[in-house]
């Protein structure tokens, strides 16, 4: 039986929450399998809103079994407030697994990925100041915390102390910072011990059985492609592996068992933080695109920067991810224009490309290539159908469709559950 990968497949924000929830009903399990609460997914449900940073979007259905895999990393005080803010609207989280494999953001992470930012100056990489990075460069680094680590008070201590030695030596000598005390961490740490000891599990083996029973799977990517920390616009990117390898290692779900890759695109483009961005707009078009679209971050408020679709990014997803299908969100947002441009192809200099460059410097100097679509001005927020929609909105359709060699199987036509038109479905 299947297990299912969704994943986003520009820099983020493409719907992915939306698309989760709306498979709710159909799986089992919804596995977020990299990233922390650097993550934000708006999920409107019956008109209710709900913003989410660290829990798997599946929560929101009653019968899913969430779970936070292995290669997530948790701040255990986000955590916790969002089970007690969520459950406090009425949601069941009692479900809810962690992986013992996943690891811990400590306050000294948070602390390093500021004052590792405010050192960075001009060249920083804008991140969410969640402590991502340096949590994750522990992990590599083999000085992490784990979930289980907590239920061993001398190991954790060891461990603690060991992550803090270079640490604190770096935040008084370099960072003019005081140094971070093993016991505030250690007590912080044990302070959740209790409650979160119930919600450990070891979900491999847990998700391999449920594979084996025929049960729905569904793995939830955070960030996007463009993040990767392999493929994207690297050092532009965030620690993680958000494409579809990212699954199998993040949530120990073997490539054999992975039959289907979603991969959500947004009629247009958005980025937030630094690095390059051919198809930004930075005159009123992108402010527009902003304002149509509430381009505003959902972790940190920032407003997203904005450009036109990127055939060329699409494609690059479709190869690395090796997408089954496209889930194309927010087309409502282009309602109102008389023609959308759309990126095929970049020069460079006197060099023209239809595959991403593979020098950085290239990427940066990239001037988009657009072809001109006509556009449509009738509300199509109450298509549920291909046939509801204007002929400009389905050669739109058609046209991206012809530029990727994926099928666009959902439409997103409003930020409602219901307000998709599902032409393939995912499950
Ligand atoms: P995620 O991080 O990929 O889950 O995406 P975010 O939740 O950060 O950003 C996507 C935003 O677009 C959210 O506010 C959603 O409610 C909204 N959204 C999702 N799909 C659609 C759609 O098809 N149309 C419109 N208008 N909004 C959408
Ligand atoms: P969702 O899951 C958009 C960006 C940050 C920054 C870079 C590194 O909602 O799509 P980090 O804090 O991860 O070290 O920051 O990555 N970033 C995101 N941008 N959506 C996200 O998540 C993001 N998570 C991180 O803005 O540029
Ligand atoms: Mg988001």
């Amino acid at each position: 039986m299947p297990a299912i990968v969704v994943l986003g497949a520009q820099w983020g924000d493409e719907g992915k929450g939306k698309a989760t929830d709306l498979l709710g009903e159909q799986v089992d399990f919804v596995v977020k399998y990299n990233g922390g609460n650097n993550a934000g997914h708006t999920i409107v449900v019956g008109g209710e809103k709900y913003a989410l940073h660290l829990l798997p979007s599946g929560i929101l259905t009653s019968g899913v079994t969430p779970v936070i895999g292995n290669g997530v990393v948790v701040d255990l005080s986000v955590l916790f407030q969002e089970i007690d803010a969520i459950s406090a609207r009425g949601v069941d989280t009692s479900r809810l697994l962690v992986s013992a494999n996943a690891h811990i953001i400590t306050d000294y992470h948070r602390t390093m990925d500021k004052v590792g930012e405010r050192f960075l100056g001009n060249a920083k990489i804008g991140t969410t100041g969640r402590g991502i990075g340096p949590a994750y460069a522990d992990k590599m680094s083999r000085l992490g915390v784990r979930a289980q680590d907590l239920f061993d008070e001398k190991i954790l201590r060891q461990k603690v102390e060991g992550a803090l030695e270079l640490k604190n030596q770096l935040l008084v000598k370099a960072y003019n910072r005081k140094a971070v005390p093993v016991d505030t961490v250690v007590d912080e740490l044990l302070m959740h011990a209790d409650r979160l000891r119930p919600m450990v599990a070891d979900t491999s083996l847990l998700l391999g059985k449920a594979l084996d029973e025929g049960k729905v799977v569904l793995l939830e990517g955070g960030q996007a492609t463009m993040l990767d920390v392999d493929h994207g616009s690297y050092p532009f990117v965030t620690s993680s592996n958000p494409t579809a390898g990212g699954a199998c290692t993040g949530s120990g779900i073997p490539p054999t068992r992975i039959d289907r890759v979603v991969a959500i695109v947004k009629a247009y483009t958005t980025r937030v933080g630094s690095g390059p961005f051919p198809t930004e707009l930075l005159d009123e078009k992108g402010e527009w695109l902003r304002d149509r679209g509430a381009e505003f971050g959902t972790t940190t408020g920032r407003p997203r920067r904005c450009g036109w679709y990127d055939a060329v990014i699409a494609r690059y997803a479709a190869r690395i991810n090796g997408v089954t299908d496209f889930v194309l969100t927010k087309l409502d947002v282009l309602t109102g224009l008389e023609t959308i441009p759309v990126c095929v192809g970049y020069r460079v200099g006197d060099t023209t490309y239809d595959e991403m460059p593979t020098s950085q410097t290239d990427f940066h100097h990239a001037v988009p290539v657009y072809e001109e679509l006509p556009g449509w001005d009738e509300d199509i927020t109450a298509a549920r159908s291909l046939e509801d929609l204007p002929k400009n909105a389905r050669r739109y359709i058609e046209a991206l469709e012809a530029m990727t060699s994926a099928p666009i199987s959902v439409i997103g036509v409003g930020p409602g559950r219901d307000e998709s038109i599902v032409v393939r479905s995912l499950v």
